[in-house]
């Protein structure tokens, strides 16, 4: 049986311990940051240009957060995230005189005052099911304010995720990313007048399968729901899924492909 539901407690020890080594693994979000901020650039007719008041979920490092500070420098920013390890990081990237408000915390007990524009950058697939996370951003987006997101969805190491199916089928991820179309159909439910969406694979490169298992691990990625089994993979299970993966995905330059999925979306909630 798959769960969608995640234990948060959880979600916020892995990523705070890897709250050290993140930055070093972390080039498909610092591209979505990149990509996202394009899209917030592209304000839709309607909300305002520069919003008052901003808030960012799962801030994380603050790969979005420094960009966010430094595009709108005279809005208030908040920025939340589960793992207070995570936030005081990004804590340090921000110039001194910033007015950014970082909260560690849960998105789903934040209580705050609404919020002109509402963004995210690979985060909110942490909090399943989607509509979860959907209505959580919509209880803090004002009537005629903006919801600007980007989130891993299915897809995403799918490489990884058919290696191991193939090699160790009785043994599947307790949890899965949410595929496009549940996505789309999450955020009709919402009411949300819509932009633009979009997915958009990543492609990334690494020294070896095992490299690339060491680049998921430190950034908090590895033992939770989308790749913890009810029994654990032993050892000899998980030699035979990095020999498939090495296989099937070794490039002639001596590295292993694998790729991201990314969902967007640019909306308006209602006035
Ligand atoms: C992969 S990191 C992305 C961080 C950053 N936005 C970036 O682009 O690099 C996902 C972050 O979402 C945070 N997160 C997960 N669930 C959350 C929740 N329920 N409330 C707040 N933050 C959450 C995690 O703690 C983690 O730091």
């Amino acid at each position: 049986m798959r769960l969608t539901a995640i234990q948060t407690d959880d979600v916020g020890q892995r990523f705070s311990s890897a709250a050290t080594t993140y930055d070093r693994h972390a080039d498909v979000q610092d591209r979505v940051a990149a990509d996202l901020m394009r899209w917030i650039g592209r304000t839709p007719p309607g909300p305002k240009t520069s919003p008052d008041r901003i808030l960012e979920i799962g801030c994380g490092t603050g790969r979005l957060t420094v960009r966010l500070a430094g595009r709108f420098a005279t809005s208030q920013l908040t920025a939340i995230d589960l793992s207070a390890a995570m936030v005081n990081v990004a804590r340090q990237k921000l110039p001194d005189d910033h007015s950014a408000t970082l909260i560690p915390g849960d998105l789903r007990d934040f209580d705050a005052p609404p919020f002109d524009l509402v963004t995210s950058a690979s985060a909110i697939h942490w909090i399943l099911p989607i509509d979860n996370a959907f209505a959580a951003v919509d209880r803090l987006t004002i009537p005629g304010g903006r919801v600007v997101m980007a989130w891993m969805i299915e897809g995403t190491l799918g490489e990884l995720h058919n290696a191991r199916l193939r090699m160790v089928p009785d043994k599947p991820p307790q949890s899965a990313l949410p595929a496009w179309p549940q996505c789309l159909d999450a955020i009709e439910r919402t009411g949300w007048t819509v932009h633009r969406t979009d997915q958009r694979t990543y492609p990334t490169r690494h020294r070896s399968a095992m490299h690339l298992l060491r680049a998921i691990h430190d950034q908090g990625l590895t033992g939770g729901p989308f790749s913890r089994a009810q029994t654990p993979l032993s050892r000899g299970e998980l030699a035979a899924v990095m020999r498939d993966y090495q296989q099937r995905h070794g490039q002639d330059d001596d590295t292993v492909s694998a790729s991201y999925v990314v969902g967007f979306v640019d909306a308006t909630k209602p006035a």
